[in-house]
């Protein structure tokens, strides 16, 4: 067995104190294989997004590990956190998350200025980026000027221009109507395949969870047993 590129081991997450105490997540294992896409499904409220964020290093568990290529992800230092953020993991999430009045290239390359690459470098991965999601003619368009499956698309140029290892994605066809989502989903699931990218989508949409390699069913803060899909 490869060490999973990343995996959960008995988390727990509770939110608030008190009264307004919340047990989102009550202990939950999980290994997420290089190289697959993974569905994390279930209704809304099981904890879901929550145990995405943990994964994905946006948040910390209450208990219980998370271990990235096999290390112990609460050994790194902030910093190391912030470069994995940046480098390792791409971010596509419901809500676009552009910036307006900023053009589409300079969101796209946002991640690369935060990495310090130099400025003839950051435009040409930006247009490539672009190129690759078809939206090279859009680089110099304002970001709000957009239809919401090119606005998801530049979010996904921009979750790709650092070269990730793993794309999470939340909802990310949730705010489009099923024919873009569609092609949202189909650029998502090229990458994966085209560049061996991890695919972790968190969705209630059974059509994209249905197109991943496999499913994770979560209720209550707990996994439970679901279908598999197999790879093709
Ligand atoms: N920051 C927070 N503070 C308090 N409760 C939260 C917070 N985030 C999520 N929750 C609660 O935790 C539960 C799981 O939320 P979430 O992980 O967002 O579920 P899902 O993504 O499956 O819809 C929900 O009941 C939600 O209200
Ligand atoms: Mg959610």
């Amino acid at each position: 067995m490869t060490t999973p590129v990343l995996e959960a081991r008995s988390l727990t997450k509770t939110y608030g104190r008190g009264d307004a105490r919340f047990d989102a997540l009550k202990g939950v294992s999980i290994a997420v294989q290089a190289g697959e896409s993974l569905a994390i499904v279930g209704k809304s409220g099981s904890g879901k997004s929550t145990l995405m964020h943990l994964l994905a290093l946006l948040d910390r568990p209450t208990s219980g590990t998370i271990l990235l290529e096999g290390e112990d992800a609460s050994r790194l230092s902030a910093k190391q956190v912030n470069r994995t953020r940046n480098r390792t993991f791409g971010f596509v999430f419901q809500q676009f998350f552009l910036t307006p009045n900023t053009s589409v290239l300079d969101n796209v390359i946002l991640p690369l200025e935060i990495a310090g690459v130099g400025s003839a470098a950051r435009r040409r991965r930006g247009m490539e980026a672009l190129d690759a999601l078809g939206l090279a003619d859009k680089a110099k368009n304002d970001a709000n000027a957009l239809s919401g499956g090119q606005k998801q698309r530049v979010v996904i140029a921009r979750a790709l221009v650092n070269d990730p290892s793993v794309i999470f994605a939340d909802e990310p066809t949730g705010n489009l109507d099923s024919s873009t989502g569609e092609l949202v989903e189909d650029m998502l699931f090229r990458l994966q395949q085209e560049r061996g990218i991890t695919l972790v989508v968190v969705t209630h949409d059974a059509d994209l969870a249905g197109r991943c390699d496999r499913n994770i069913n979560v209720r209550d803060g707990l996994v439970v047993p679901s279908g598999r899909h197999e790879a093709a």
